[in-house]
């Protein structure tokens, strides 16, 4: 193999962002407007009026094929199985995409000597009863099909990879897709009553903060001689009920009476962490990264959807 580039050289990166029409990838396409390297958006489905190549990655060779095409020397893998409690019946599905389709990933980008950034889950925890922000090298204790599937695809990019980073999340949002902040904006404006849950605590993450992370790590080359796990939310903690009482407040939605319950009063097929704050500490000293705090990116988000 050929020694590893040094990017810091390398004026223009083609850079290959998968699972572009989600909610990451579309804050990628974003984000990366203007920016000085080349970003091709790839996706398994068409979306009207959104220039998307199309890229299934459980497809080694379509990979390897896209990859020669374009010349790429990154790939940002915004593509997963993301559907928590259906992957408990889907199994091989959750497997194919979180686990051997990030390895091809890892495989592709390491004949190339390019680098893959990955995005895992707060979901590789849980399994342990603790009350402390976790950090990076904390032991992964996945309760679900969905947590296990991600932290096995870690570790094949820890086996495989030649030039990587995994950036561990939690709680995403955006104004695109479906996700808890446009479910609750709805539901507190049409309910007169609602229960949340208040033993579940961590934090929101507006995924254009983390898509404009990424976006910063690569356009200033941060990433180079930086392999491993990285941890990146919003700052802050909460609980699904705060979180639900701050998008009401935001939305001016006052007639709901929200209440906080147990988690047990809302039957899940998984058990989901009790406590999942992640640890930023590494994330912001290495790559000299500032996060918003949560409530802040929350009226950011929402101003766009009220104003959409
Ligand atoms: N959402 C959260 O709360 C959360 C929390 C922690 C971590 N994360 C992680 O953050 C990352 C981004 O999440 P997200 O919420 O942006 O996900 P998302 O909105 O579900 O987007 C994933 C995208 O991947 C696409 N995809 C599905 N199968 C594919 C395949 N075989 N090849 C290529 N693309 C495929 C999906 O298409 P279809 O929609 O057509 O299937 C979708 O457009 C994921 O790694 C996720 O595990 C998410």
């Amino acid at each position: 193999m050929e020694p590893a580039p040094l990017f810091k050289t390398v004026k223009q990166m083609n850079i290959l962002v998968t699972g572009a029409n989600g909610q990451l990838g579309n804050e990628m396409r974003i984000v990366t407007k203007g920016s000085k390297d080349k970003y091709i958006f790839t996706d398994v489905v068409e979306v009207e009026g959104v220039e998307t190549e199309m890229l299934d990655i459980t497809n080694l060779d379509a990979i390897r094929r896209m990859v020669i095409e374009y010349d790429v020397n990154a790939i940002v893998n915004c593509a997963a199985y993301t559907n928590v409690d259906a992957a408990e019946d889907n199994y091989a599905l959750a497997e194919m995409l979180n686990t051997k389709a990030v390895e091809n990933l890892a495989w592709v980008m390491r004949e190339r000597n390019g680098l893959l950034i990955h995005i895992s889950t707060d979901y590789v925890f849980g399994g342990d009863p603790y009350n402390t922000p976790c950090k990076e090298d904390q032991k992964g204790t996945p309760t679900g099909i969905y947590g296990l599937t991600k932290l096995r695809g870690e570790e094949a990019i820890q086996r495989e990879a030649s030039q990587y980073l995994i950036i561990r999340t939690a709680w995403l949002y955006s104004e695109f897709g479906k996700n808890f902040v446009k479910t609750m904006m709805n539901l507190t404006a049409t309910k007169p009553q609602l229960k949340v849950v208040f033993d579940q605590v961590g934090t929101p993450t507006y995924a254009y903060d983390l898509a404009s992370a990424i976006c910063d790590i690569i356009e200033n080359r941060k990433f180079e001689g930086n392999n491993g796990i990285y941890h990146y939310s919003n700052e802050g903690v909460t609980s699904w009920y705060d979180f639900t009482k701050q998008i009401a407040e935001i939305a001016g939605n006052s007639t709901c009476d929200i209440q906080p319950c147990h988690s047990a009063e809302f039957p899940s097929p998984v058990k989901r962490p009790a406590f999942s704050v992640l640890d930023k500490t590494k994330i912001k000293e290495t790559f000299g990264i500032a996060v918003p705090y949560w409530t802040d990116s929350l009226k950011v988000c929402m101003k766009n959807l009220m104003k959409a």
